[in-house]
């Protein structure tokens, strides 16, 4: 099969540029540490508020770490202001009680659903500071009052 020679080139031309682009968006997932929840754990939405094992709270483990427990109902997350410490893995665990809530660390890769029926879970270093909790799934009429605040020391 014959190919013209300045066809040659735009093919060739659109290969490097699909290359790249991919290359791009590997490279930035690796350095940025993203990658898709891996976590699938279930919980009833109905029974949570009497839910013990699920309850909201910061709980600090003996080697300096954390877990925080948090449920989105609209238009709050609980609790709130959440507390952590500085330069040690914070594990969160989160859900909701009614419906989907976003739950975003601004300014930081802290960024998950709250699902109901779902736990969602991610661990995550911060550095000191005081960040502010978003919820970026549109949740009802108020969605945009849904902020919380998030103390690292
Ligand atoms: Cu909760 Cu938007």
């Amino acid at each position: 099969m014959h190919v013209e020679f300045y066809e040659k080139i735009w093919m060739w031309a659109a290969a490097g540029l699909l290359v790249l682009f991919v290359g791009i968006m590997l490279l930035t997932a690796a350095a940025q540490a993203v990658h898709p929840p891996s976590h699938v754990e279930t919980i009833d939405p109905q029974t949570l508020s009497t839910n013990t094992e699920f309850k909201p709270g910061v709980a600090l483990q003996p080697d300096g770490s954390a877990t925080v427990t948090v449920i989105g109902e609209m238009y709050d997350f609980r609790p709130d202001p959440i507390e952590v410490p500085a330069n040690r893995p914070v594990t969160f665990r989160i859900t909701s009680a009614d419906v989907m809530h976003g739950f975003e660390v601004v300014g930081t890769n802290a960024n998950a659903m709250m699902i109901p029926g779902y736990v969602s879970q991610f661990t995550i270093v911060f550095k000191p500071g005081e960040y502010t909790i978003g919820c970026n799934e549109y949740c009802g009429i108020m969605h945009h009052n849904m902020v919380g605040k998030l103390i690292v020391k």
